[in-house]
């Protein structure tokens, strides 16, 4: 694991204990939901479409995207580098009635060489595979988008739901981090997460270029109905979320 990829783990570990804790995180979580819900036609996810199809959550979190969208899968797992983040989405998913639950493990698809315990035939021929809220950590995103099409099945979709660019928000945060531990010394009830962000969002142009070097076609990408807000360690700022999917050839 790189450097960069242990400090998103660190990180997202420590974060795990307030995950959803604040009102800010449960609207966005809640938005994250009505979103993805809204986009089932979109996707073709249909009443009839879940007789045997599978769903990977990657870089899962507590589990937002199973959440909305895991009723139309019959299979469902999710990955992700933090032990603490897979630890809730067992806890939440021990709660699911479904006839199979959803099963999240750690483990990351984009690291040299992958986590060994990813190798078997249950991590692979996915019809839907979604990244959210993950992207903008991922050291190499561009890579990130192949390892995942490589679980697959032929005609399976990889959907990234992320950020438009927010670079200005992100250098302003870095500025005051640096002013406020100068004159006050750390003080903010949120953590400085800034160090585990590599990409400060994209846009439409970029992420086409992704889903076509990676031989997805169909490319499709939208925003959603309102900005997103965020309580960061420095204060309010507001986000741009955007889906964009795409499928491999069959
Ligand atoms: C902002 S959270 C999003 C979680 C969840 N998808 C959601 O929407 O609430 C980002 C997640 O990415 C995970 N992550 C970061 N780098 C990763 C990697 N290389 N492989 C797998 N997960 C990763 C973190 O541990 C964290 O749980």
């Amino acid at each position: 694991m790189s450097a960069f990829t242990e400090a998103n783990r660190k990180a997202f570990d420590e974060l795990a204990t307030i995950y959803n804790t604040k009102p800010w995180q449960q609207a966005l979580s809640a938005q994250f939901t009505k979103e993805l819900h809204t986009r089932r036609a979109w996707l073709g996810l249909t009443a009839n479409s879940s007789e045997g199809s599978k769903l990977l959550d990657y870089a899962c979190g507590t589990g937002v995207v199973t959440k909305a969208l895991g009723a139309d899968f019959t299979t469902i797992r999710g990955i992700d580098i933090s032990e603490k983040m897979v630890e809730l989405y067992n806890a939440a998913a021990a709660q699911s009635s479904g006839d199979e639950r959803p099963v999240a493990v750690v483990g990351d698809l984009l690291s040299t060489p992958h986590s060994a315990s990813l190798a078997g035939s249950e991590w692979r021929d996915f019809d839907l595979a979604v990244i959210c809220a993950g992207f903008h950590h991922f050291e190499s995103p561009g890579e990130a988008v192949q390892r995942l099409v490589e679980r697959l099945r032929p005609g399976g979709q990889l959907l990234i739901v992320d950020f438009l660019p927010f670079d200005d928000e992100v250098d302003r945060e870095r500025k005051l981090r640096e002013q406020m531990e100068h004159t006050h010394g750390p003080g903010h009830d949120f953590p400085d997460m800034t160090h585990t962000i590599k990409h400060s969002g994209f846009n439409e142009a970029q992420m086409s270029e992704f889903y076509t070097a990676a031989g997805l076609t169909d490319f499709g990408f939208n925003l959603a109905a309102e900005a997103s807000s965020m309580e960061l360690k420095n204060g309010k700022v507001e986000r741009w979320m955007f889906f964009a999917k795409g499928r491999k050839a069959a």
